[in-house]
């Protein structure tokens, strides 16, 4: 599985602030996946838009995480961004981890984080802390090789487990 990481951050973009959620969810792919990108960007629509779109159609990702960027600050753009690249919703993820995340704080109800597919690629929001990343992926990774299976038209089966 192809993987890919942007971390979506005026500071860290600007080097203000140390990133430390993109390298993070670097770490925890790697384990089972090839992490083959990982990019930083302002919070841009134009640049998110963009750098999201190479790493779909250039790149070939399988899986693109975002990480930032979809909370309710001004600036906070990032799901717009990606519900203008990608051609079908997946809202089961992110209300699979808004719904895990509510067990472990109140403020996950925050995140307006969005999923959904660009060609062959898997596109998931994920919020900016190193926290929420940890604790979001663990919602989405029992299903992602299933995800990336079925995008690819590899499916002989579903639904036996
Ligand atoms: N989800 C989990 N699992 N754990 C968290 O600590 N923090 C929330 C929420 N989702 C959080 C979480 C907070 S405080 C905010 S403001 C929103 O994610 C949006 O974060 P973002 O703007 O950094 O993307």
């Amino acid at each position: 599985m192809r993987v890919s990481v942007l971390t979506v951050s005026d500071r860290c973009s600007k080097g203000e602030t140390e990133d430390k959620s993109g390298p993070l969810i670097a770490e925890l792919m790697g384990k089972s996946a090839e992490v083959v990108c990982c990019r930083c960007v302002p919070d841009e629509r134009a640049q998110i838009e963009a750098v999201l779109t190479e790493l779909c159609d250039a790149q070939k990702s399988d899986v693109v995480f975002t990480t930032g960027g979809t909370g309710c600050a001004p600036r906070d753009v990032t799901p717009e961004a990606t519900r203008a690249v990608i051609e079908k919703e997946v809202p089961g993820i992110p209300e699979a981890i808004r719904a895990e995340s509510l067990k472990i704080t109140p403020r996950a109800m925050l995140s307006r984080a969005a999923a959904g597919i660009r060609g062959q690629t898997l596109i998931v929001n994920l919020p900016g802390s190193p926290k929420a990343v940890r604790e979001s992926l663990a919602v989405v990774l029992p299903v992602l090789d299933h995800a990336v299976e079925t995008l690819s038209g590899r499916t002989i089966s579903c639904g036996k487990e």
